[in-house]
This record gives structure tokens, sequence and C-alpha cells, in this order.
């Protein structure tokens, strides 16, 4: 399996190390525009190959694509991280001209990629690229909901002193404030986490959870890399194994939950064909007037990103 990741930046990286590490992928390219940037992370991966044990070969490139030709996955990173007092919205007209020529480029030499969009604002750049890859839907979808339900589950182990790994969950949405935690879809070792954490909390909790991105930004003066660039490792990992995992993932609806035309996060089956199933859930309605109010902040973006093309 030949995976690339275009963006050789955090995320981009880290990407990269966790598909060499946990050998997801035998072939790994990273590629960059900032000449030798992606040689140079790309040598240091590989150099890390004989310490871990492990023998997926990873390589750089400035900005050829010929040697991303024929990946089965693409993950696209570049673009710009948000930076302090920045929303995610503020980076749609620099990242939007990045994943454009990014998409072009990848499908030119891998037509038969899937892709997986990590780009700000996401669900946004998700749509960007849809625009540009001619290709099905459910090959072109965007990575957030694996990483907010990773912090959503990460808080809520460190809350109950628990396993991370006892902790299933799922949130809906845009990747933003808007964001849409279900508490009632979330389990603790199987049981419900109503049952475990009073509402005040589990709200706070929720709340932590929506500006998790921006938590990070303050202290550290950029975005997050390791959660980020391990979801996105685990969404390639559920498509090159054909794992069928069950993730929230930023797909392309078309009358799921009574929405058309918008990308948005949603359960998904992840498999060798990409978005193998979108899941609906029954949502109650507060739950669904919450679904709504994130769509609309989508779509106001992806709004602005029809006017810019419209007045190219
Ligand atoms: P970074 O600045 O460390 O890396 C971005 C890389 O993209 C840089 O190395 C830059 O040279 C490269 N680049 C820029 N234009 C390019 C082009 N045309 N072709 C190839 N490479 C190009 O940024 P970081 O922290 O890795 O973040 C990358 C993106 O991912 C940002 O937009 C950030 O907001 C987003 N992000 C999204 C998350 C999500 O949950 N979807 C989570 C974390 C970050
Ligand atoms: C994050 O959630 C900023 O989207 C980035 O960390």
């Amino acid at each position: 399996m030949k995976v690339t990741v275009v963006g050789a930046g955090n995320v981009g990286a880290t990407c990269a190390d966790v598909l060499a590490t946990r050998e997801i992928a035998n072939e790994i390219v990273l590629l960059d525009i900032k000449e030798g940037f992606a040689e140079g992370k790309a040598l240091d991966i590989w150099q890390t190959a004989p310490i871990n044990l492990y023998d997926s070969r990873t390589v750089g490139c400035t900005n050829d694509y010929a040697r991303t030709a024929d990946s089965d996955v693409v993950v696209i990173t570049s673009g710009l991280p948000r930076k302090p007092g920045m929303s995610r919205d503020d980076l749609i007209a620099t990242n939007a001209g990045i994943v454009k020529t990014v998409t072009e480029n990848v499908v030119k030499y891998s037509p038969n990629a899937i892709i997986i969009v990590v780009s700000n604002p996401l669900d946004v750049m998700t749509y960007c690229a849809f625009l540009n890859a001619n290709m099905p839907s459910s090959r072109v979808f965007g990575m957030a909901g694996v990483l907010d339900t990773a912090r959503y589950r990460a808080f809520l182990a460190e809350e109950l002193n628990v396993s991370p790994k006892d902790i299933q969950a799922v949130l809906m949405g845009g990747h933003g404030d808007t964001m849409v935690p279900l508490p009632r879809y979330t389990t603790v070792g199987g049981i419900p986490v109503t049952e475990l954490i009073d509402e005040a909390r589990l709200n706070e909790i929720i709340e932590r959870t929506k500006f998790g991105g921006g938590e990070i930004v303050k202290l550290l003066g950029t975005s997050a890399w390791y959660a980020p660039g391990a979801a996105a490792a685990q969404m390639v990992e559920a498509v090159v194994r054909d794992q069928k995992r069950i993730f929230p993932v930023c797909a392309w609806l078309q009358g799921e939950y009574g929405m058309s035309d918008i990308y948005l996060g949603v359960p998904v089956v992840l498999g060798k064909n990409g978005i193998e199933k979108i899941i609906e859930l029954q949502l109650n309605e507060a739950e669904r007037a919450l679904l709504v109010d994130s769509a609309e902040a989508v779509k106001g973006v992806m709004d602005v990103l029809d006017n810019m093309n419209a007045n190219a």
C-alpha cells in the first residue's frame, strides 16, 4: 500500500510517522512545497525504523507529484495552521487556494486514490477538495470527528479515572465550536455515561471538548498535531486494512439527516472503498436542533468559498 501525505508540517509529519511506525502502509511519500523540508522530515522518520523495528519506507519530495503516483490514499494537511486569535474560518482564502492546487495534482497522478482532508477550516476544505477532485464523494472526506471524539474520550477517561480504551462516543456536526457531542451515545465499558457523571459536569466536559482545539492553540501558539496526526492515520488504517470501522467523518450528505449538498461530521463505516455507509442516528429534537445549528455554521463558510469561486 502506498500513502501520500501532502504537507510535511506538524500534522503531516506526525501522520507519516504513525503510518510508518504502525506499518499501516509499506510506502509513505511526504510532500511539501518548502524546499528540502519533506525530504528532511522523511529522512528523520525513516531513521527511526531500526529503533522502532519496522520496515515501512518513508520518502520525502519537494512538490514532485510524480513521486506520489498511484497512491492508494492521500492525506492533505497542507495549509496554514490557526494562530492565537484566529478562527478556523479566517484560514479559508489561503487554504482553499492551497487545497485546490494540491487536489488537482494529487488526482492527476493518483486518479484512484482515496483523499482524506485535514486542512482547516475542515468541512469547507473537504468541500473544496471534492469540487476539484472529480471523484465520488465516498472517496473524498475529512478528518475532524476522530480527533474531536478522542478529545472528548480523553477528558471523560480523566474524569472517571478509567482507561480511554473503554470509552465509546460519537460526535457530529462541523469541526468547530458548534460541534455536537452526543451524551446519549456515549458509553463507558457499555455503561451510559449519564449514569456515571452528573449532567452539569458532563456539560462542562462537552464545552471543553468543543473548544479543545482552541485550548491547545492558546497553550502552544499554534494548533495541535499529535492527536490530529494520529487521528488521520487511524482513518488511513481503516481504509487500507478494510476494517469497516465506525468513525465520525466529515462526509457529503445527500438527504441523510434531511440535509443535502453539505459536508458535515456524521458516523460512517470506513473501509477499502472509503465511506461505505453513512449511519443515520435517530436524533431527538434537542440533538437535531444542535446539528441544524452546526450545519448552518458550516454552510455559511461553504457559501464564502462558493462566492469566492463565482467571483474568481
Ligand atoms: P504546519 O504549518 O506545521 O504545516 C503545514 C505545511 O503545509 C507546511 O510545511 C507548508 O510548507 C505546507 N504547505 C503549504 N502550502 C503547500 C502546498 N501548496 N503544497 C504542499 N505543501 C504546502 O501546519 P500543521 O500544524 O501541520 O496544520 C496543517 C493544517 O491542518 C492546518 O490547516 C491546520 O489548521 C489543520 N488542522 C486540522 C485539524 C483537524 O482536525 N482537521 C487538526 C489540526 C490541524
Ligand atoms: C484542532 O482542532 C485547530 O482544528 C485544529 O486542533
